[in-house]
């Protein structure tokens, strides 16, 4: 059985290297790269640290409205599907690269497996929101993360090969946290004590294409007056410089980190503050409270258990989560047992259509 694996951003290639490791135990795997992430530490810092083979295609789309992306993804996906004619294409989560590969599959009658399927923030302003909804229509196979997203599908009617096989971001941090206490040196690069510092990742569209909501986190920063550490995404330290904000002195700004680096950071952090899916994720699997710069969650659960908090960017509400928020205990495994990427294998292999 031969798969084409579709990934182009940073949480992908987290996502695939497990899939991946296992897949290619027993089938062939085809790995397509579109290039929508494309800096070395948004990509192939990925690659080595996790590593993940390297791609069979790299299309070199790089950034761009979304439309124009998507559609020179889909145009150089297809291409590749002819050539490879694959039994399965795997697609995961829910940003660009994602609707391009489904829908370039869908297209050529060729199956869809959809990892991380059936989230939703009921926001239809989210470009991923369009994304997931329509990759989860178009899917043949859906291999949810959680219960919650099983529940969402069914409320859209799709209930048909709708698999809760785990999280596979916690099979990466189950795989890797080990390495990372053992390998980064982090927390002595930037002369950190575990446990006094926050950290902090901004990337949405909603945060940093408003310089409102932008100034607002930037402030909501400062107020908290403890050491940040805030690695950002190239397009949040692009918004802002073109919004003329800089960041308070108890904030360090540094460049995107590895993905070792990152989860030590999360691992040893007082408190985190983001508006990342794989970062709320990633703190509630290391017992570490976060506060969500959002207006909403996919990730219910994390909020449910006690351990996120889900603010917006008002600067009080900020303020007053990270001084209030307290969990106690360990929070429940709601995210499967560090296995759904066997599950997956073992789920696409015995598919019967
Ligand atoms: C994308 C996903 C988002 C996901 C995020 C993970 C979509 C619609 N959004 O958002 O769901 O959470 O990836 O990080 O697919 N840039 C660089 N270098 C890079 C990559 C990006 O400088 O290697 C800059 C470019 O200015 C680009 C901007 O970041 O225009 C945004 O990149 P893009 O991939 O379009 O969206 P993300 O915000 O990264
Ligand atoms: N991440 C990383 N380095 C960073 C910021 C994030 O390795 O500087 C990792 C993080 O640990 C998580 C993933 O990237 O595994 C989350 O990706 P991102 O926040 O870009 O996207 P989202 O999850 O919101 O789609």
């Amino acid at each position: 059985m031969k798969i084409v694996s579709v990934v182009g951003a940073r949480p992908q290639f987290i996502k695939a290297a497990p899939v991946s490791r296992v897949l290619r135990q027993d089938y062939t795997e085809v790995l397509v790269h579109t290039g929508q992430h494309y800096d070395h530490n948004m990509s192939a810092l990925f690659f080595e640290e996790l590593d993940i083979p390297e791609p069979d295609y790299n299309l070199g789309i790089g950034s761009g409205p979304h439309g124009q992306q998507t559609g020179r993804m889909l145009e150089a996906i297809e291409r590749v599907l002819l050539d490879e004619q694959p039994d399965w294409v795997l697609v995961y989560g829910d940003t660009n690269s994602t609707l391009a590969g489904a829908l370039a599959a869908v297209k050529l009658h060729i199956r869809v497996a959809h990892v991380e399927a059936g989230l939703r923030s009921f926001n239809r302003r989210m470009p991923e929101e369009h994304n997931r909804i329509l990759t989860d229509h178009a899917a043949d196979l859906l291999l949810c993360p959680t219960q919650t997203a099983v529940e969402n599908l069914a409320r859209e009617g799709i209930t048909q090969d709708v698999h809760n096989v785990g999280d596979v971001m916690y099979d990466a941090v189950l795989h890797n946290i080990g390495v990372a206490e053992k390998h980064s040196t982090v927390l002595e690069r930037l002369a950190l004590e575990p446990g006094g510092y926050l950290l902090a990742t901004v990337h949405r569209a909603e945060n940093t294409d408003d310089p409102a909501r932008l100034a607002a986190i930037v402030e909501a920063f400062g107020a908290i007056a403890e050491p940040i550490v805030f690695p950002a995404h190239p397009r949040t330290r692009s918004a802002l410089a073109a919004f003329k904000l800089s960041v308070p002195a108890n904030v360090r700004l540094i460049e995107p980190v590895g993905y070792l680096d990152m989860l030590l950071l999360e691992n040893h952090a007082r408190v985190i503050l983001t508006d990342s899916g794989g970062v709320q994720k990633e703190a509630y699997f290391f017992d570490v409270p976060c506060v969500t710069l959002r207006e909403e969650t996919e990730w219910v659960e994390t909020v449910e258990a006690g351990w996120n908090r889900v603010v917006g960017t008002v600067p009080g509400r900020v303020t007053s989560a990270v001084r209030e928020l307290s969990p106690v205990g360990s929070p429940p495994a709601v995210f499967g047992d560090g296995r759904a990427s066997e599950r997956i294998s073992e789920i696409i292999g015995e598919w019967k259509g």
